[in-house]
């Protein structure tokens, strides 16, 4: 299912099409386009181009380590997201690898290249949605993630499905308009809260 961004300007059409669905098909995604996914992520910017962002991902034909995953997943997520065929999880180092100090930029940086692996996905075809709703100790303890880095977001990778293989609850979302704030709201000039002109 398509659900284009409705904007006050216009944007880039890998941006407007981008968009968080629940529904996803059956079908694998190739190794090649998953490679492709992960060369975009690679290629962001980052602080002293440290590039602190890990991936650990689980397809759907790889059964112990995609279940891994979907286990740590919160509830609510897990009945959507199972149809997904490719679920990754997206961590921040968070120390410099120059020279081991506290990187306080590696967070961004790490949903920066993610926010560049969804637009290729988006590019391929594919939709991603990401999830803040997981359990970052389970992933810890199940995937060994060192303390020197902290599990972000949980995304889902796939093709988009039927909406009517959804949970009634989650059809209805589905469906619903995308919403956002206005621009007047966040882009300031000269002082905090006062809106630039030209927005
Ligand atoms: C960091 C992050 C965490 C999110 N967590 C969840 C989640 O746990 N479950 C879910 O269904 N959607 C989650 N979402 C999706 C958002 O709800 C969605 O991006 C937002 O409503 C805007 O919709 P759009 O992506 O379709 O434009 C998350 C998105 C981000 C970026």
């Amino acid at each position: 299912m398509e659900k284009p961004a409705v904007t006050d300007h216009d944007i880039h059409p890998l941006l407007a099409n981008r968009w968080s669905p629940r529904a996803f098909d059956s079908k694998l995604v190739a190794p090649e386009k998953l490679a492709q996914l992960f060369e975009a992520a690679r290629w962001s910017a980052s602080c002293f181009n440290d590039q602190p962002w890990v991936f650990i991902v689980a397809t759907k034909d790889d059964t112990i380590n995609y279940q891994k995953m979907l286990d740590c997943l919160v509830p609510f997520n897990v009945a959507w997201a199972q149809a997904a065929p490719v679920l990754i999880l997206a961590i921040a180092q968070k120390h410099f690898k120059h020279n081991g100090k506290p990187n306080a930029w590696g967070e961004y940086d790490a949903g920066q290249a993610t926010a560049n692996l969804v637009c290729q996905a988006t590019a391929l075809g594919l939709f991603a949605h990401q999830m803040g709703g997981f359990d970052a100790d389970k992933a810890i303890a199940t995937f060994h993630i060192p303390d020197t880095a902290k599990p972000m977001a949980a995304i889902a990778i796939g093709y988009a499905g039927e909406v009517s293989n959804l949970p009634i609850d989650l059809q209805e979302k589905e469906t619903t308009p995308r919403v956002r704030q206005p621009l007047s709201s966040f882009v300031f000039t000269g002082d905090w809260q006062q809106t630039a002109d030209f927005v």
